[in-house]
């Protein structure tokens, strides 16, 4: 799995690993603070792959930050690479496991939408644990949006969808289902343009999408941070092929 075809590439200031991360225990951490302007509206992409959506999407939203999260090494540092060179200066791409991300540090309230587009379907049933979409994942995610914040979802796994719905439908305290609208970046015909979406249309797959709005209110639940007790393990880096 090369994407760079044996190119050489360079993060940048773009591409940010673990080791840039503050201890995992040093409490929340803001990851607006990454952006020259932290204090504009931030988004957050799950499993970015080539960067397809944030290059398009920060190009045409410039008043917006945006983090992707991306544990394969070979796509976090394409990605990278291909974002510094278009000079795309409100984007960062963390080089970790999203869901851990959440869970241990990012602060209550800070993002405005989510995106996972097109997350491994991990169809064996011994592997559903790993599909990033679990009721802890959507405590996390609903902790981590700010007010009617958006967790937004294009799949064209059928059993992953199923298993969208499922966990859409008992966690209704926390987010209420919305009609998907496609962002500026998707072309004529298309949801949201990513590489996989593209790559699929040729295939002839159908493809599902939902928004989730976070819920507020007393049956939202109290904040959720959770201050380690034990050390993040690191993410497998074998579980997809662009
Ligand atoms: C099937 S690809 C889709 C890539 C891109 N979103 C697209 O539509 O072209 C899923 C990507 O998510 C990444 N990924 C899966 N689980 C992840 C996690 N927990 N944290 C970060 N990245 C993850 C994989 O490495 C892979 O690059």
């Amino acid at each position: 799995m090369d994407p760079a075809r044996g190119k050489q590439l360079d993060v940048g200031q773009i591409g940010l690993g673990r080791a840039d991360l503050p201890a995992h225990d040093a409490g929340p951490f803001d990851a607006r603070a990454l952006f020259a302007f932290p204090t504009r509206p931030f988004e957050i992409e799950i499993g970015s792959g080539k960067g397809t959506f944030l290059v398009q999407q920060a190009s045409l939203q410039p008043e917006s930050n945006f983090l992707g999260i991306e544990w394969t090494a070979e796509f976090w540092r394409y990605a990278s690479d291909r974002i510094r060179r278009r000079e795309l200066s409100n984007v960062r791409l963390l080089h970790t496991d999203a869901t851990e991300f959440f869970r241990y540090w990012l602060p209550d309230g800070i993002a405005r939408v989510i995106h996972l587009y097109f997350s491994d379907p991990w169809p064996k049933s011994r592997h559903h644990k790993r599909r990033v979409v679990q009721d802890e994942s959507l405590r996390q995610f609903h902790r981590v949006l700010e007010a009617a914040g958006e967790l937004r979802i294009v799949t064209d796994h059928v059993d992953l969808w199923n298993w969208y719905r499922e966990h859409a439908a008992r966690n209704t305290h926390l987010f209420a289902e919305r009609p998907f609208v496609a962002p500026d970046s998707a072309q004529e015909g298309e949801l949201v343009g990513t590489n996989f979406e593209r790559k699929f249309a040729r295939e002839g797959r159908p493809f599902m999408a939902m928004t989730l709005v976070k819920v507020s209110g007393a049956s939202a639940g109290r904040s959720m941070f959770e201050p380690p007790t034990r050390t993040p393990v690191s993410a497998p880096q074998d579980s997809s092929s662009l």
